[in-house]
């Protein structure tokens, strides 16, 4: 990150999570009602375990905001675990608390626990499952709201649907998908219980997870999220760690269970000939101005050499089955090194709907990221107008 830094703590079954933003402007309205819509997104979707019933997070805004404005200095955020009533002596921090539960010994393949324990010389599994749990992006959720504020400022807009559950594919061209067409599809997504906008392949979706369910195992699936409304030149061809795309690429990859991304058509490419996969460059609807040229397709999902060209930016995400399954997988005791059969603690089936969202955090953050890095400016006031001049700047051709 370039202008934007932060930081999140916090175990799954401790007390709270936390986290810090800087880098945001002085003068952004921004409320804990406004954090909590998208932390509630986060946590709907059908397949999700018992846990998402007991949480029902909300966020306390501690820091960087005033009389509902933020004021330019770092933005801290809290999160309270509602499950820590049945984990305080557990979790505690308190040496006097040791022993008060088991240690978990048998690592769950597909987790962190076996690298974990050894890396950081631990006999407690726990001691690294409670912090590489998924839990930890409710707080990536809350930081991503505050860039999806800013965004906002500048009418662009991020959104997420979901396009397969295991082998139950809602199949898109996404090339071929306007900033309407996707505003749409994103709006139906809110409204079915995989975000998926298609209603019969969402039922669909759910009869396959109520049958990996019941035969006791996990599932993954995909997902594209997406930014509309971008100005032309975030991210940079100049430099490896400049490029947008390689930014989103490791930002994405970073989410849990996240195996694979891709930019626009993605790995498609590689099977076309290259006539049939550059976005052609027709003349400007407006006059002379180059960043309103017209594209009639957008296979690179909207980057050029690491940078935003005005389509919409396209990102396909592929999450694994998630790895803590009801009939378990076969591993050791890290005690005896004995075979017997991996941990099972409460889990989900499917969790690619709460993906997406936490895609579309991700996301925000990358491109408010870029977007400051661009733009500048210690209040909103200054960055709107040094983005202003900068539209004009192209207008001129
Ligand atoms: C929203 C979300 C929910 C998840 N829920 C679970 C879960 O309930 N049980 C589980 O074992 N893994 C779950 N995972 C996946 C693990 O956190 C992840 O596979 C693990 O940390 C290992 O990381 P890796 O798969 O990236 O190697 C979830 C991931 C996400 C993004």
């Amino acid at each position: 990150m370039f202008r934007l830094r932060f930081l999140t703590a916090g175990e799954s079954h401790g007390k709270a999570l936390v986290g810090i933003l800087e880098g945001i402007p002085a003068n952004l309205s921004l409320s804990s009602e406004y954090i909590n819509r998208q932390l509630q997104r986060r946590q709907k979707g059908y397949g999700r375990g018992g846990r998402m019933k007991i949480e029902k997070d909300s966020v306390e805004i501690l820091a960087g905001v005033r009389w509902g404005l933020t004021i330019g200095s770092p933005i801290a955020l809290y999160v309270q675990n509602r499950d820590w009533a049945n984990w305080q002596k557990g979790m505690s921090v308190e040496e006097a608390d040791k022993g008060s539960i088991d240690p978990v010994t048998r690592p769950r393949p597909g987790h962190a626990d076996l690298p974990g324990i050894i890396k950081y010389n631990q006999r407690d599994i726990r001691n690294i499952l409670e912090r590489s749990s998924a839990r930890e992006t409710t707080m990536r959720v809350a930081l991503g709201a505050i860039a999806r504020r800013f965004l906002e400022e500048f009418g662009i807009e991020v959104g997420s649907f979901v396009t397969s559950v295991g082998d139950v594919e809602y199949g898109v061209d996404t090339s071929l998908l306007k900033d309407k067409d996707l505003k749409t599809m994103a709006l139906k997504a809110e409204d079915s219980e995989l975000r998926c906008p298609d209603p019969e392949i969402t039922a669909a979706m759910k009869e396959r997870i109520d049958r990996a369910k019941e035969e006791g195992y996990s599932l993954g699936g995909r997902f594209v999220v997406f930014a509309t409304g971008l100005p032309v030149g975030l991210g940079s061809h100049i430099q490896y760690d400049r490029r947008l795309d390689a930014r989103l690429a490791q930002a994405l990859m970073s989410i849990q269970a996240i195996k694979a991304v891709e930019i626009g058509d993605g790995v498609r490419l590689s099977e076309l000939p290259g006539s049939e996969v550059m976005d052609e460059i027709l003349p400007p609807v407006d006059g002379t101005d180059l960043s309103s040229v017209r594209r009639p397709t957008n296979h690179g999902g909207g980057i050029e050499g690491g940078m935003t060209n005005s389509m919409p930016v396209i990102v396909r995400v592929t999450m694994k089955p998630i790895p803590t399954q009801r009939r378990p997988l076969r591993s050791i005791d890290i005690t005896t090194a004995e075979a017997v059969e991996a941990a099972y603690e409460r889990s989900d089936v499917c969790a690619v709907a709460a993906a997406a969202v936490i895609g579309e955090a991700m996301l925000a953050l990358v491109l408010a990221d870029a977007f400051l890095e661009k733009f500048g400016g210690d209040s909103m006031e200054e960055t709107k107008r040094n983005y202003e001049m900068y539209r004009k700047l192209s207008e001129k051709g």
